[in-house]
């Protein structure tokens, strides 16, 4: 019988696995759970007899594709997909997909809420900032982009993006003004999101000469990934400007010395969770349950990544 495994460090709400069970069951599949795992050897064995495989954030290393012995298909339930090892999947001939958009939503009103939160000050009782009136620069503008430039614009802010991906009047139809280089959109915005995936191009891209553009204050949100952040570069500006802030759906690795050293100048949730909200759960669970029945009984490849 056919076995679609759900390997989740960080748990679906139970509504969502209750959606894909659902689906799986009435597909005539078996549906098995693995969550909160300890070991990665607990996903290594679970992963063994699988057809299908739904993940999150969890690891689907070279190490637990070769594991698996009639794996066709893993789909990432969510945006990004640096978790996966690309290359042995394809190896294996195994199609991996992703669920582009269902999260978008939770992950930008997380970018709004940090900034709301740090310009208030903590809500600490003492006057903050808003946002009204201040530029925001979006880098880059796929589906969080275009959902955090919504929410912004509904604050009223200025925004701008750079994404050398989507034609200008894809993003100036959305009144959001496009701006031609990463460069130009730091010199002119005070605030910047970054929207971009963690690739070989990406990775330690946001560096020192970047950073330094941003006008005063800066505050750079980061509901992406942290490897797209140049760490030492990062500290650099963090000595060198007072009026510098950062805001992180992730601890970078350098948090003890910003802890230590630049109390108050940023803000990191305890766990990443821009997709956790229970309509994301479930919009990218159902998804992926959907695009696996849809490759196994149609041979669908909508949303393939590799
Ligand atoms: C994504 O790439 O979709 C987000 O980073 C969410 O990741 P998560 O499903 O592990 O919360």
């Amino acid at each position: 019988m056919t076995k679609v495994l759900v390997a989740t460090v960080k748990p679906f709400i139970p509504k969502a696995v209750e959606g894909i069970k659902n689906i799986v069951s009435q597909a005539g599949y078996e549906f098995d759970l693995l969550e909160e795992y300890a070991d990665q050897a607990e996903f290594i064995d679970a992963v063994a007899d699988a057809d299908a495989l739904i993940i999150r954030s969890d690891k689907a290393t070279r190490e637990v594709i070769q594991a698996s012995k009639k794996l066709k298909i893993i789909v990432r339930a969510g945006a990004g997909y640096d978790n996966i090892d690309l290359e042995a999947a394809t190896e294996k001939d195994i199609v991996v997909m992703n669920t582009p958009g269902q999260n978008a939503n939770a992950v930008a009103e997380l970018a709004l809420g940090m900034m709301v939160y740090f310009a208030r000050n903590g809500y600490n009782g003492k006057a903050g900032t808003e946002l009204k009136g201040k530029n925001l620069g979006i880098h880059a503008y796929g589906n969080v982009g275009k959902h955090v430039a919504a929410i912004a614009k509904g604050f009223g802010m200025h925004v701008y993006a750079f994404d050398p991906y989507i034609p200008k009047d894809v993003i100036e139809n959305d009144g959001v003004v496009c701006v031609t280089s990463a460069e130009e959109l730091y010199s002119i915005c005070n605030y910047i999101s970054l929207n971009i995936p963690a690739t070989e191009q990406t990775i330690k891209s946001i560096d020192y000469q970047l950073l330094m553009k941003i006008p005063e204050p800066a505050v750079l949100v980061n509901t992406a990934r942290k490897e797209v952040i140049h760490e030492d570069d990062l500290l650099r500006v963090f000595e060198e400007r007072r009026d510098f802030v950062y805001l992180s759906d992730f601890a970078p690795d350098c948090k003890d010395v910003m802890v230590e050293k630049y109390a108050g100048r940023f803000f990191f949730t305890p766990k990443k969770m821009g997709a956790q909200t229970a309509e994301a759960n479930i919009n990218a669970g159902i998804a992926a349950a959907n695009q696996i029945r849809d490759y196994l009984e149609n041979g669908g490849t909508t949303f393939q990544v590799n």
